[in-house]
Formats: C-alpha cells, structure tokens, sequence
C-alpha cells in the first residue's frame, strides 16, 4: 500500500485547539475542585447549554453514544420492536438501539442534502417502530417539520444525533430542540470538544426529565429526610420509574463540564468561520459542477463540522483521492461505510436495505480536511490543489 508521508495539509482527528483563558479554567478545575464529578461546574454547562440552544432540560453525559443509549433506554424496546435510522452516518448513531433489541431498518439518503428525510423514512413505518432517529450530518439540519409530522401520525418519538451539528438551525430553531431526544457530541473530532469526550443529551418530556439523573448515575436518588441519621440507610436510594431498565453511569467529569461551558462562549464564532470558509471554498469550485457539496435548504444553517462532496467525474472517486494525495499531499478520505455492509449488522439480520442513494454516495464522496485550526494558507493550498486534480481528471 502506498504511504501517505507527511501530507501538506492532513485529516485531522482534532476539531479545534485551546485558548490560554479555557485553558486556565481547566487548571483551575484541577487546582480547586473538590469532587471531580458530579459537581457545580455540571451544573453550570447545563444551564450554559440551555441558554445557548433553547433546550429546557439538558443532561451533561460522557460520550454522544452515552446520550443515545439513556435515550434508547427509555424506549423499553421488546423483541420484534424496530428503529429507522440512516445507515449513512458513523456506527454509534445506531448501536445502543440494537444492543436495547431493536432492529434497525435503514431510511436513504436525499440525493442533494445526503440526509433522511419524511419520504425516505415513511415506506419504512410500520406498527412495529418505536422511534425514528435522524442524523444531522455534516453540520446540516434535516428537514424536519415533514418528520415530526410522520412521528406524531404514528406517535413514535424522533431521536436526533446532533453530534456533528452543533449549533446549527433549522427554521430557527437549534438542533436537538425538536424532537423528544437531542444527543451532542464533544468528541476530539468536533466542532466543539471537551478534551477529546464529551456529550450532551437533551429531553423534551418533563417526566423523563426528572428520570434522567438516576439512569444517567446508578438510579441514585435522595432519601427521604426522615432519616434518622445521615449515615443510614448507607449512601443514597437507588431506584428507577421505568420499569425494566437498568440505569448506567453516563456522568461527565467536572474538568470537562467547566471547560464546555467556557467553550460554549466561542462556538458560535468558531462555526462561522466554519461556514464563511465553506462558502468561499464552495463557490471557488463553481465551474467543476462534477464535484457536488450538500444542498442547503434556506431555512437551514449549516455548521460545517466536515467539507464532504461527491465526485461524478468518469475518472471515479479514487482516482481524485489518488492525485490530491499522492500528487499534492492534500489528505482526503472516505467517509461511512453503509452501515447494513457491516458483518455486524449482516449476521444481525440487518444487512438488507433499499437504499441506491446511500450506496451511490459512499461510491463517490470525498470528505476534505476542514478542521478550525487549519490555516487559510492550507485551505488555499487545497483549493488550488483540488482545482488542478480536477482539471487534469477532465483531461483524462
Ligand atoms: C453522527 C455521529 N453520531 C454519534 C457519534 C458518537 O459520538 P461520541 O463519540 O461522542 O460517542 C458520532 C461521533 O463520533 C457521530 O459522528
């Protein structure tokens, strides 16, 4: 196989880097804090978090995949249950579901936003499906108004992965605010990261609100005040309402905690970067119709977390990767594998789908270096770098 040495402008795993002010609240987190967890500084993400996005009722968690699972919990999925989800889309959007028993049917992509939408969804609905969870992917917002209006015909609850998406709006509202679940991502690779793991998950019903701090951490709940002394019954009461479900430890630590709330405060600058570069290396590609990035509905904001387009020169995808990387040192890659081609899925029972769009598009897309600390030297280099391997594909 051919190496890739030292790429000019590499893929990276690391979303953005650190000023010395979040810096300074991480060490002074480390400097003061008592309990490392579970503390005032969990408190206070929540509430930052709410007033950034609108959500009522956030829950600070470990991972996004932490969020997904409390929100697949409270399904109670029995054998025979079904979920729709995208297969395009990274593995942990549908894991927890089947690991609580569902099976997955596989929605497809729109051909232009590369997301599910209401009519790739809706031949999937039947009496057996429990949810239907949409992918914000990319930083895009599905279109969601003709969704919800599917779910609430069949009352089902639509869950929304927001882990590549935040901070983006669909007709003004944030995403992860419009449907009964709302699961972030502040994994190393996003838009915004809590030190390399990080989640939010946001709940619409006040009922599972109140749940959610006992299945987030082992069922603990208060006891009652009249005990007699402090000490007993030993610790706190474990229980939880719903019947059947275990609860988990999905805490997220207080460093993390103090440090996504600081950074709460940048996103929203760090996202527009994000959309005036898309925009300016977008339309600096206009005259190579061939490369195709997603649609974008005027009612939705994008938050550009990936810069991903599809390839339909007759030269074919790889050999575009080829030239950028071995020509031009410019590091681009593949993205998401349909899911139902994982031997995971296959010997699930998974692995049959209708879905030529999701196939197509994994033939031919190819998601660019876009992380926010890249330099505009980079991006002008890939640009030019891009425009030549184009150019020359044309050429044959
Ligand atoms: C679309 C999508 N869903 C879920 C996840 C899982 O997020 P986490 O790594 O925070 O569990 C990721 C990213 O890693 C993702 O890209």
């Amino acid at each position: 196989m051919r190496e890739l040495v030292s790429p000019t402008v590499g893929f990276s795993g690391r979303g953005h880097l650190y000023t010395e002010e979040e810096i300074a609240v991480v060490a002074a987190v480390m400097r003061e804090t008592d309990a490392l967890t579970q503390g005032r500084h969990q408190v206070d993400f929540e509430r930052a978090f709410a007033a950034f996005s609108g959500a009522e009722h956030p829950f600070a968690v470990a991972t996004c995949s932490a969020a997904l699972d409390l929100a697949a919990m409270t399904l109670q999925l029995a054998p025979g249950d079904e979920v729709i989800a995208p297969a395009h889309t990274y593995v942990a959007t549908v894991l927890p579901f089947a690991r609580h028993g569902a099976r997955v049917r596989w929605a497809d992509i729109d051909a232009d936003t590369r997301l599910i939408s209401a009519a790739t969804i809706a031949p999937l609905l039947s009496e057996r499906t429990r949810a239907i969870i949409v992918v914000h992917l990319y930083g895009l917002t599905c279109d969601m108004d003709p969704i919800l209006a599917l779910a609430h015909a069949q009352g089902i609850p639509v869950i929304e992965d927001c882990a590549q998406a935040l901070g983006a709006c669909y007709r003004g509202k944030m995403v992860g605010t419009m449907g009964a679940f709302g699961c972030y991502s502040f994994h190393s690779h996003k838009n915004m990261t809590t030190l390399g793991e990080g989640g939010m998950l946001t709940v619409q019903s006040p009922d599972l609100a109140q749940a959610m701090p006992g299945l987030r951490h082992n069922g603990h709940r208060p006891f009652g005040h009249d005990r007699p002394h402090y000490w007993t019954p030993a610790m706190v009461d474990v229980d939880f309402p719903l019947a059947g479900v275990w609860p988990q430890n999905h805490c997220l630590g207080e460093v993390q905690c103090a440090l996504g709330a600081k950074l709460l405060d940048r996103l929203p600058a760090m996202n527009a970067l994000r959309r005036q570069r898309a925009s300016r290396f977008i339309n600096a590609l206009n005259d190579f119709p061939e490369l195709s990035f997603q649609a974008v509905p005027v009612d939705c904001q994008h938050v550009w977390h990936l810069l991903a387009a599809r390839y339909d020169g007759a030269a074919g995808r790889d050999a575009l990767l080829e030239k950028l990387a071995f020509e031009h040192g410019v590091q681009g890659v593949v993205q998401y594998y349909p899911l139902y081609r994982y031997p995971l899925f296959q010997r699930a029972g998974m692995g049959a789908a209708d879905c030529p769009h999701t196939d197509a598009y994994y033939d031919r897309m190819i998601s660019l270096p876009f992380q926010h600390w890249i330099t505009e030297d980079a991006l002008d280099y890939m640009l030019a770098a891009l425009r030549s391997a184009l150019d020359a594909l044309r050429r044959g």
